[in-house]
């Protein structure tokens, strides 16, 4: 399979499952088209390793769980193990997670499911709802919303290396109802979902207040959307914006308050419904690992963890639950 078969073959399973996407069948193919002539440079070589992945006809599925799970009915061989770790390994930094696949652990940087825990806390019904999540990253929580009972998971992320990890995934998982569009809603936006996630995005955007309006028209009327973000301490009048850095990241821009955020919501038409506490980013949610061996929270903060690096407050996030009035 090449680049443009990989993201066709997503493109087709949305608009099968999705009725209103067949009449956009052909522009939505022209864009993804023209996103794949600016695939990231590894891309080919990434899609040569999955295909070399093996594979077997009895597995056990289990995405219900924090840690998504495939077993393999028979024992697997040494050779095996070896070329799916190597398989693997070949798509590291792995930062969100945790798998199960065969018997290897992946333990990615992220504790993804502590945020998961944290959205069902809010008690959103998930089942038989059709979800767009924006942002997505290697496509963990399309499975964990699967195994909710979602009706669809769809998630949309401009990372060609995440796109590589989510066809890894897949090759094990198959997951029918879980597609991945590796492109942004500014490529092409995507409407009438009853959810849409966007979780670790907001404070990415240049034009926060933008990327809101964009994700209110994702959704059918009162659809539900759920936001995660980096928040400040103050009032409505309180955000943040890092002069450069922010706990080592170059690409952040808005940190709102809570009462600010909420504003923000109201002001494009959404009532806030459910926000879960304040939380702080720890290094039991974010560190290195195995499997990304690279920086990780801890050495973008002082010693007594309270100040990042950069002497600014420590990142921590709310989840709220807005619906489109
Ligand atoms: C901090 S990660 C969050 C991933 C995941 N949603 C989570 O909460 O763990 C931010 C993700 O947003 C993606 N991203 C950046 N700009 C985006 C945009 N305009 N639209 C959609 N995704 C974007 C990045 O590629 C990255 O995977």
């Amino acid at each position: 399979m090449n680049a443009v078969e990989a993201v066709y073959e997503q493109w087709q399973r949305l608009c099968a499952l999705k009725s209103d996407f067949k009449l956009k069948d052909e522009s939505g193919r022209a864009i993804l088209a023209e996103l794949c002539t600016r695939r990231h440079g590894h891309f080919d070589a990434w899609l040569t390793e999955i295909a070399q992945l093996p594979i077997w006809q009895e597995t056990q599925v289990n995405v219900a769980k924090n840690c998504p799970e495939v077993m393999v009915q028979q024992a697997l061989s040494m050779a095996e193990k070896e070329s799916l770790l190597k398989g693997l390994e070949a798509l590291m930094p792995w930062r969100k997670g945790p798998f199960s696949i065969a018997g290897i652990q992946i333990d990615s940087e992220w504790r993804s499911d502590f945020k998961y825990q944290r959205l069902l806390d809010l008690g959103v019904t998930l089942a038989g709802q059709q979800i767009l999540d924006v942002g997505t990253g290697n496509g963990y929580f399309l499975y964990r919303l699967l195994g909710s009972g979602a009706h669809l998971a769809v998630g949309v992320d401009p990372s060609w290396h995440y796109f590589a990890q989510f066809l890894a995934l897949q090759r094990y998982f198959a997951q029918e109802r879980a597609v991945y569009l590796p492109m942004t809603l500014d490529d092409a936006l995507l409407t009438d979902f009853d959810i849409t996630l966007s979780m670790g995005v907001l404070y990415h955007r240049r034009d926060p207040l933008a990327h809101l309006g964009q994700l209110r028209e994702t959704l059918r009327a009162d659809g539900r959307l759920i936001l995660e973000t980096l928040v400040v301490e103050g009032d409505e009048q309180t955000v943040f914006m890092p002069k450069e850095r922010y706990a080592g990241m170059r690409n952040v821009w808005f940190l709102p308050s809570v009462a600010a955020l909420g504003r923000w919501l109201s002001r494009l038409g959404f009532e806030v419904e459910a926000q879960t506490e304040v939380v702080q980013t720890t290094p039991l949610e974010q560190r290195a690992t195995n499997w990304m061996q690279r920086q990780s929270l801890k050495d973008f903060m002082q010693a007594d963890g309270q100040l990042t690096k950069e002497g600014l407050p420590p990142p921590k996030r709310v989840m709220m639950v807005a619906r489109k009035l």
